[in-house]
């Protein structure tokens, strides 16, 4: 046989795509397949326009694929042929039925598990790669093991911790592997398989290894501390904004503490992404599910906390340009959920545009990889509205005529705008609300700009 092992991956998406290609990438030996039901998607993977953008994945799937990676939409044939299986659909919040708008749909999930069943004649290794509410193996235990041909399943938890935009860095380093099984001999075997996977290229010290529950469980509660610690340093930031205090100095002061730690304590518009909001609204339904209600009210505070910093930006925007946006030119700096990535998931700037479309603002939406999916967001919105939009990628374009501008996402670029350049061909009074602080407040203010930071001493022209 050519290769020493098959893997396949149901779900080419953010997840499933990046993390194969640098599985195939470090274990030449094995055949790596990712299928998908999305067949333009697949076109894409194997196409030189990755259906995401990510720093460096282009490099890492050319390497792979065609030797030992390979796209496909054939889901059965993937099934048949896998000696492990990870399963890396999309886990969204449900839209309908009981829990609506708090817990997983896990459709797409359970399909997968029947496809698994009714595709395979031989023992496999299942690895839910997706974020799922605790205790979902065991649900998929039963769909599998209810098979009528006698083959066992054996279900492990590998959640992802990677990041958008720095995806191929966090699978190459990450800071850790996690890998929860079942402690009976059957299970501990199929932790070592999948470990063997990952010992190719992270430190043995590295890949920790727990029951399936705490490793299903894991993965909600990273996310809970990560969007908490953004929760806390904007709910400060609105502090500082009536006491004259600096959010920037109260995250250095504060994240200097080594118990604390510097990172992620950035103030914004909020968190978006397409996992903090669903996996704490999860986490939530399922600590209200099992009674623990105050426990569930404590994380819910986070995403309400979320809510309320992007409302506090519109309202800012509309309060400062003298409580009217009809028909005003606005643009908006970015509109990706973060920078380096395209995914406009739960953006802030999504809930932006909508408020201010709905004031009947003229918006301009520019974004280096945004622009495809921002439109999409927006079509049904726009409208829906009184307000107009345009979409422009070139930031000096997008500015000409403006009135103010709001920066949503933290391009490393918008530093490097000519500031000079945009204020003279903007309408004056001219506004920047900078909803991530990364812009050089003075010298903007110096230039002849109103300026509105988050959490900051604002600087006005205005007696
Ligand atoms: P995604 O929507 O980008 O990709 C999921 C893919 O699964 C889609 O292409 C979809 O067509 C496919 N799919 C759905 N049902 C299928 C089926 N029955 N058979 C074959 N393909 C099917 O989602 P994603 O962002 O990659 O997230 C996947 C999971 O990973 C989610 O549970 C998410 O919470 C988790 N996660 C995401 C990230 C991230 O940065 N996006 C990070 C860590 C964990
Ligand atoms: C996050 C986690 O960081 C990953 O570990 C996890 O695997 C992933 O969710 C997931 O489960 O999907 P991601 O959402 O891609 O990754 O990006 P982050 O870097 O965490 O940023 C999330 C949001 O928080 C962005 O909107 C970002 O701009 C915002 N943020 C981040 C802040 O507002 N302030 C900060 O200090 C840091």
């Amino acid at each position: 046989m050519k290769y020493k092992k098959n893997i396949l991956c149901i779900g080419a998406g953010y997840v499933g795509g990046p993390t194969m290609a640098v599985i195939a990438a470090k274990c030449p030996d094995f055949k790596v397949t990712v299928v998908d039901v999305n067949a333009e998607r697949i076109r894409a993977w194997n196409g030189d326009r990755l259906p995401i953008f990510e720093p460096g994945l282009l490099e890492v799937v050319r390497e792979a694929r065609g030797r030992n990676l390979f796209f496909s939409t054939d889901i059965a044939a993937g099934i048949r042929e896998a000696d492990i299986i990870f399963v890396s659909v999309n886990t969204p919040t449900k839209t309908f039925g009981q829990g609506a708008g708090m817990a997983s749909d896990l459709q797409y999930w359970e399909k997968t598990a029947h496809e698994i069943v009714a595709h395979s004649d031989r023992a496999k290794i299942i690895v839910e790669k997706s974020t799922l509410p605790v205790r979902t193996a065991e649900a998929m235990e039963h769909i599998l093991q209810e098979n009528k041909k006698g083959i066992h399943f054996e279900v492990v938890s590998n959640p992802e911790f990677l990041a958008e935009g720095s995806a191929v860095r966090d699978l190459l380093e990450p800071d850790r592997v996690l890998i929860g099984s079942r402690q009976t001999e059957a299970g501990l075997q199929a932790m070592r398989e999948v470990r063997e996977i990952f010992a190719r290229w992270v430190p043995a010290e590295k890949i920790i290894t727990t029951n399936l529950w705490s490793a299903e469980l894991s993965k909600l509660v990273a996310n809970a501390f990560l969007a908490q610690r953004i929760s806390s340093i904007n709910a400060v930031s609105a502090l500082c904004e009536k006491t004259g205090a600096d959010v920037g100095e109260i995250s250095f002061a504060v994240g200097s503490d080594k118990r604390i730690g510097p990172r992620f304590l950035n103030a914004s518009i909020g968190f978006g992404g397409s996992c903090f909001k669903k996996d704490i609204l999860n986490l939530v339904y399922i600590s209200r599910s099992y009674g623990l209600i105050e426990v569930a009210d404590y994380w819910e505070a986070v995403v309400r906390m979320n809510e309320y910093q992007q409302e506090r930006f519109v309202q800012a925007i509309i309060r400062e340009m003298f409580h009217t946006v009809v028909g005003k030119k606005i643009v908006l700096l970015g509109f990706a959920f973060k920078a380096d990535t395209g995914d406009t998931r739960e953006s802030p700037g999504i809930h932006v545009a909508r408020k201010l479309l709905e004031e009947r603002a003229s918006l301009v939406i520019s974004d280096p990889q945004a622009l495809e999916n921002a439109r999409r967001d927006l079509a049904a919105i726009v409208g829906a509205t009184a307000g107009t939009v345009e979409y422009e990628p070139d930031p000096y374009r997008a500015a000409a005529g403006a009135q103010g501008l709001a920066v949503i996402t933290e391009w490393p670029a918008y530093r490097e705008l000519d500031f000079e350049k945009i204020f003279a061909s903007m309408g004056k009074p001219a506004f920047v609300f900078d909803g991530r602080n990364i812009l050089d407040h003075r010298r903007l203010f110096e230039i002849g700009f109103n300026v509105f930071p988050l959490g900051k001493p604002s600087l006005t022209h205005f007696a």
